[in-house]
């Protein structure tokens, strides 16, 4: 009985339907322009043609192929090594994850005999300072998104898509179903946004986390399109409406 005092498709005018199709459409087109233009960003990074997790991984974590103490000791700081095997040995340092005890180990009698006549703060305080862990691990970690681009993109997205989900929500209202999967079905897309975005955060630290950054970008895509496609499909479907 209740349910009958709630405004449903049948209730609103076919000017009203067409407003709320037209939006959808767009809405609809536009999302598949953010889908080329995530493409377009991320492909490829990896090396390889395609977006693939991995590309993911390097956008927010970034990469041990592209630290700048790696690209260094492989390109204009190379000729300081006394010992061309040091290379790898730094190389190999770099791709385990840089750690302390490593640097004890190998990696501060090569910098000291090779590089800090040049990169000590009192003789050169522009150059990376590697005379400490703290000066060398600063330039021998993946760099990966800044934390001032992520709260800067994570903005323009939070405020953004909950308006696009606000509207789409409201005419999704409209339809014929079961409540409590509408019920459900009103917060998935808001929770996997949520979830995109505080995945990114993580990911810069703990690269695994890309899998939920496309898990959660995919399931508010999904969740988003299924709004679209099922209000449009009860919107003009004659046999669920009053043909007013
Ligand atoms: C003769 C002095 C000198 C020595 C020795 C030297 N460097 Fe440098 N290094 C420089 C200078 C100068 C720059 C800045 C070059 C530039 O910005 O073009 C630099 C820049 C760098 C950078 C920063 C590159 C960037 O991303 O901006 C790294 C990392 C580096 N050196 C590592 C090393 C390592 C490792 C060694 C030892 C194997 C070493 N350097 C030995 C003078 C030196």
């Amino acid at each position: 009985m209740a349910d009958n005092t709630y405004t449903r498709f049948k209730d609103i005018s076919i000017s009203e339907r067409i407003l709320n199709t037209v939006f959808l459409l767009t809405i609809g087109l536009g999302y598949l322009a953010a889908l080329a233009n995530m493409y377009y960003t991320h492909q490829g990074l990896d090396g390889k043609v395609g977006l693939s997790v991995e590309d993911v991984v390097i956008s927010y974590y970034g990469s041990t192929n592209q630290t700048r103490l790696g690209t260094a000791v492989k390109g204009i700081m190379a000729p300081n090594l006394k010992i061309k095997s040091d290379q790898d040995v730094i190389l190999r340092w770099i791709h385990s994850g840089a750690s302390e005890s490593g640097y004890e180990e190998n990696i501060a009698p090569i910098l000291n005999r090779d590089c800090i006549m040049c990169h000590t703060p009192t003789i050169n305080p522009s150059l990376p300072n590697l005379t400490n862990y703290e000066g060398v691990s600063e330039v021998a970690k993946p760099g990966g998104a800044t934390i001032p681009t992520l709260i800067r993109v994570s903005h323009i997205h939070l405020f953004g898509i909950a308006f696009i989900l606000f509207f789409i929500g409201k005419i999704f209202l409209l339809c014929e179903i079961n409540v409590y999967v509408k019920r459900v079905a009103m917060v998935v897309p808001f929770a996997a946004m949520l979830l995109d975005v505080v995945s990114w955060f993580i990911t810069k630290t703990i690269p695994e986390f890309a899998y939920v950054v496309v898990a959660s970008g995919a399931l508010m895509g999904i969740s988003m399109g299924m709004q679209i496609l099922l209000s449009i499909y009860q919107m003009w479907t004659p046999k669920l409406q009053d043909n007013r």
